[in-house]
């Protein structure tokens, strides 16, 4: 079984907009609105890959209600972690590639959320793996949830980041290359994937988008040229490789690479946040193409 904590989870609606201009009225005729957040993002991409999986939130007011009522409504197992105040809102506006996000702030946990978060996590216990993505809600969450013992996969971009690898036991450190920038100052994904590597992770991947991505495991590293799919917007790709990754490593490494990257890339051309259809995925990943670097 998998867990996914989401510390910070979101109403999102997302609109097809051809022409935005900021101070006109904007109609598109499609919407879709979606319970997000990295976490829950990976969940739905767990669940969908059939994986067993436990979204834990933390959920105040009426949008967390709306939240609950939508992972119910997919199908996704949660533990809800009742928290003051109102869940963020969000708007992601789309067209061909380019996109706008709104997201409007969200509660602050207290003490006591973090406690009460911990030990949902622990009752849960054991897991296959503990995903811990996007905002860290808390500065002390993650680093508490990171001694559980339980392998980790982490994608955030908050300084704890080192504190959780150095407590913790990390299957996978995936952040992006503008993450991986902002966390070190570090530019190339590859440099980037040796430092994760080292500091612990068995598993250091680099995501740029439509660039290519590093994986480094088992001092391995390969760079995967993303497939080239009509992207419609990139929300979620990223949580979307790593749950491909996640279900995909009892394959091996190359087979899991690949499909990792097809997840991205079928996430990448659907206007839903990390909806994924397995046969899609498989289907793409047998076209997806990996080099071995030197060294
Ligand atoms: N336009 C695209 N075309 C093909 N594949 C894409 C595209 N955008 C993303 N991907 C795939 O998804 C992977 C992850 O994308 P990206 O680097 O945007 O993740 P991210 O920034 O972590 O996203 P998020 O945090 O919103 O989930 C890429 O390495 C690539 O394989
Ligand atoms: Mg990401």
């Amino acid at each position: 079984m998998f867990i996914t904590v989401t510390a910070n989870p979101m109403v999102e609606h997302l609109f097809p907009v051809s022409d935005l201009h900021a101070g006109s009225r904007h109609r598109p005729t499609q919407a879709w609105t979606f319970a997000t957040g990295k976490g829950l993002n990976v969940a739905r991409a767990l669940h969908d890959l059939g994986e067993e999986v436990v979204a834990v939130l933390a959920v105040g007011g009426r949008r967390g209600r709306e939240i609950v009522e939508r992972v119910e409504a997919e199908g996704i197992r949660s533990r809800i972690v009742p928290v003051r105040g109102e869940n963020r809102a969000g708007a992601t506006l789309f067209h061909e590639g380019q996109h706008t996000t709104i997201y409007g702030p969200g509660p602050t946990l207290e003490d006591g959320d973090v406690e009460a978060l911990v030990a949902n996590v622990r009752s849960l216990l054991p897991a296959r793996c503990l995903v811990l993505a996007g905002s860290v809600g808390h500065p002390s969450l993650y680093t508490r949830l990171s001694t559980l013992g339980v392998p980790l996969a982490l994608d955030f971009c908050h300084p704890c980041l080192d504190e959780c690898m150095r407590v913790g036991n990390v299957l996978v450190a995936k952040p992006n290359r503008q993450e991986l920038g902002y966390l070190y100052g570090i530019d190339d994904p590859v440099v980037g994937a040796h430092r994760l590597h080292e500091q612990g992770a068995r598993w250091s991947v680099v995501t740029d988008g439509a660039g290519p991505a590093i994986f480094q495991s088992g001092g391995v590293t390969r760079r995967v040229q993303p497939l080239r799919v009509r992207q419609v917007h990139p929300i979620g790709s990223g949580d979307a490789l790593l749950a491909g990754l996640l279900h995909a490593l009892p394959r091996g490494p190359e087979a899991a690479v690949a499909f990792a990257t097809a997840c991205g890339a079928h996430n990448a051309s659907r206007p839903e946040v990390a909806r994924l259809d397995p046969a899609a995925c498989e289907a793409l990943a047998r076209q997806v193409e990996c080099t071995r670097l030197e060294g």
